[in-house]
């Protein structure tokens, strides 16, 4: 039997997962937390990586010149600098609390290195895929230093960084993506504080803790630090701070049910668009 999930429901988590060490780049180090044997993707979400150090071996290798096609990375920092180039002659330097939301399309060659000989760098990089018919369209970026990406402060004491989608007090944040309708906040809250947003029933949906803990639902299921809560169905994310100051990703979006097929940072749809994907890097046609 199925059930279509009501607007009132109040979505439950249903997995969780701590992610697993990786090494990507030049050796950079960081936890994969979608991407992984355990959690391959939650549709539209092909990745995330976390990458936190203060140990500049950890990440001072950075992410030199290399191809996406056929989705969007989104680069979202809160501690430390990275500057990203790449063959169309876009540069920038993304800063804690601004995002780089880039759509691959057909085809981009960049490179992602800290901006930072020391230090601390911490953030994150999701892969959010593209539908059949964007996966070749023109490459984009939507770039916004952390005074352009609104920062919603409640009376509790509740601050939002908007990056994506709306809140419930109304604050819309500045990246536009018609594909998969993605709403991506920021949300640090006081101990105890609560936190109530309407989600479209049909996303998926994922918490992650980056501090503190969460009880999450009707259930009150407890989410500790470092640990992505999966949300099940329903039309309404509830969730509260246990005993101390808490900080959480709230990510959602349509899923695309379209078949998927992986070759590094190629995502298509069938693996012979994944060879001519190689094939076009090889040939220097990106
Ligand atoms: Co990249």
């Amino acid at each position: 039997m199925t059930t279509t999930p009501q607007p009132a429901q109040i979505r439950e988590v249903v997995a969780t997962t701590p992610g697993m060490p990786a090494t990507d780049g030049d050796g950079v180090k960081m936890t994969r937390i979608i991407g992984t044997p355990e959690l391959n993707m939650l549709d539209p979400f092909l990745l995330l990586d976390a990458f936190e150090s203060d140990q500049p071996q950890d990440y001072i290798g950075g992410f030199p010149s290399h191809p996406h096609r056929g989705f969007e990375t989104v680069t979202y920092l809160l501690a430390g600098r990275m500057r990203h180039k790449d063959n169309a002659g876009n540069e920038g330097v993304i800063e804690p609390g601004g995002v780089q939301w880039m759509t691959a399309g057909k085809g981009i060659v960049h490179s992602e290195m800290p901006e930072q000989e020391d230090g601390l760098l911490m953030g994150f990089q999701l892969w959010v895929n593209l539908p059949a018919k964007a996966k070749m369209s023109d490459p984009a970026y939507q770039e916004f230093p952390p005074a352009q990406t609104p920062l919603e402060r409640r009376e509790d004491g509740t601050e939002i960084r908007v990056i994506a989608g709306t809140t419930g007090e109304g604050t819309t944040g500045v990246v536009q993506n018609g594909f998969v309708q993605p709403t991506y906040l920021d949300v640090s809250l006081p101990a105890g504080g609560h936190f109530s947003q309407a989600v479209d029933p049909g996303d998926n949906a994922f918490l992650f803790v980056i501090d503190g803990e969460l009880e999450v639902g009707r259930q009150a299921t407890y989410l500790g630090r470092r640990t992505l809560g999966i949300l099940g169905e329903g039309g309404r994310i509830e969730l509260r701070a246990t005993s101390g100051a808490s900080r959480f990703l709230l990510v959602s979006a349509q899923p695309l049910n379209e078949p998927v097929a992986r070759g590094g940072p190629f995502v298509m749809n069938t693996k012979e668009e994944i060879i001519q994907a190689f094939d076009d890097y090889k040939h220097n046609r990106f």
